[in-house]
């Protein structure tokens, strides 16, 4: 059952709004909090389908957790009170529930199995397998040919603690890290992850404030040895910045258009968006105002004002902005000149190949797009016209192809837009009311 939504070229778009808690920051301040000695209540935290999977798994390991809508009170077992699950988990969609989780059964040394959707079953595993598995996990996956491993993981109950090692990753990914990171914490001796770039650091700066040995090397990796952990008995979750980033694409393609978020999360290895549309000449401002999760949090207001200019976008940059591609080639299509974007290639195994879907949406809204091996070229500025477009299952394909609409000539049908529900419920509902609740109707 795929919603169908109707989509009409935007008149205006202003105001302010509140986002969903940062995806990332939420999977991460359930785990630790539910390993962590003590009540951990956690505010803001993300309301989308993803992180429900994270906190329904986390449950089902036996930890008192209680969720009332962004409000979230963790009872922490610690790291020796996990029960084996009864049933499989299933993460669902989320990719993050998947990996985070696998270094949690696998350092535990819990027998489980691990599971998820269609999307999920489809995306690669063997980069956590691998590196589990070589300090001494006993895991099994959907092994396919071409030797990827797929869901359903099976975890293998064992009595001895993983053995530390010194871990090189060949993708920069956060999941992977993060997933080496956890099952280090049981782990005997030292764990040392090393990545080619640096993917978000969320998990370091978290782990470390809440009490683990974890230190940042000269040569840029990351040691962390076996430690207890101690949440602060109050934490709010930023706003998420990827979220953050469907507001400001409207607000700077639509003609006069203008917005105010509050309460961003700002952490450097999150907004290479933010350099990138000021490298296409876009009116930003961003403004720091506090901390919290161990982030810099600030204000962010953009406006419709001028014409974009294209840009270069080269795989250094990538991990700083993996998730807003598929937006950034939207505003690409509006911008004056050629966009490229290389280095790219992880977007293939992410919910959904997303250089081929961000390309064959934009397509068909008339976006002069090609698809390269590990990146696309973007040539603008083209007008754009409604059309049928499709979500393929991808929360942020739905969003980016929603946005595109607004400044569509002609309504658009956005089939699937449901899944924005995966890390913005009520995205279009706010979308509307931006637009004026007028003729974009939704
Ligand atoms: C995430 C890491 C990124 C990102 C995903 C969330 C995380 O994935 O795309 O949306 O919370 O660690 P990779 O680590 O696989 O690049």
């Amino acid at each position: 059952m795929s919603e169908l939504l109707r989509i009409q070229p935007a008149l205006g778009f202003a105001g302010s709004a509140a986002l969903p808690g940062d995806k990332s920051i939420s999977h991460r301040a359930l785990i630790l909090a539910a390993l962590g000695e003590g009540r951990c209540r956690i505010e803001n935290l993300s309301t989308g389908d993803d992180v429900r999977a994270t906190a329904r798994s986390l449950a089902a390991l036996g930890v008192p957790l209680e969720l009332d809508g962004s409000i979230a009170v963790v009872d922490g077992v610690g790291l020796r009170g996990l029960s084996p699950p009864t049933a499989p988990l299933d993460c669902g969609n989320s990719g993050t529930t998947m990996r985070l989780l696998a270094g949690v059964l696998a350092g535990a040394g819990l027998p489980g199995i691990l599971d998820g959707d269609e999307s999920l079953r489809r995306r690669p595993m063997r980069r956590i397998l691998e590196p589990l598995r070589a300090m001494g996990a006993v895991i099994e996956g959907r092994t396919i040919p071409a030797g990827e491993v797929f869901a359903p993981l099976r975890f293998a109950a064992r009595e001895t603690p993983l053995a530390g090692r010194d871990h090189r990753l060949q993708v920069a990914s956060a999941q992977v890290k993060t997933a080496i990171l956890l099952a280090g914490l049981w782990a005997k001796g030292i764990t040392r992850v090393s990545e080619p770039q640096r993917s978000r650091d969320h998990s370091e700066r978290m782990l470390a404030a809440a009490g683990a040995e974890l230190r940042r090397m000269a040569d840029g990796s990351i040691a962390v040895e076996g430690s207890t952990l101690r949440m602060p008995s109050s934490l709010r979750v930023p706003g998420d910045p990827s979220s953050a980033a469907f507001l400001v694409a409207a607000a700077l393609l639509i003609p006069g258009g203008s917005i105010e978020l509050a309460e961003v999360d700002l952490n450097p290895t999150r907004i290479g968006w933010l350099a990138v549309l000021e490298r296409m000449g876009a009116d930003v401002q961003v403004l720091h105002t506090h901390e919290a999760a161990g982030d810099p949090v600030g204000r962010i207001r953009a406006g419709n004002k001028g014409a974009l200019i294209a840009t270069e976008i080269e795989a250094e940059e990538i991990p700083s902005l993996v998730d807003e591609i598929p937006l950034l080639a939207v505003l690409a299509t509006q911008a004056h000149g050629q966009t490229t974007i290389r280095g790219a290639g992880e977007l293939r195994v992410k919910e959904s190949d997303r250089l081929a879907t961000t390309a064959e949406g934009l397509r068909r809204l008339g976006a002069a797009i090609e698809e390269r091996p590990d990146g696309l070229i973007v040539d603008g500025p083209t007008p754009l016209r409604g059309g049928l477009v499709r979500a393929a299952g991808d929360h942020r394909i739905a969003m980016s192809l929603a946005v595109a609409a607004l400044i569509a000539d002609g309504e658009t049908t956005l089939e699937g837009a449901e899944w924005a529900d995966v890390s913005f419920p009520g995205f279009f509902t706010l979308l509307a009311r931006l637009c004026g609740d007028g003729p974009p109707a939704f």
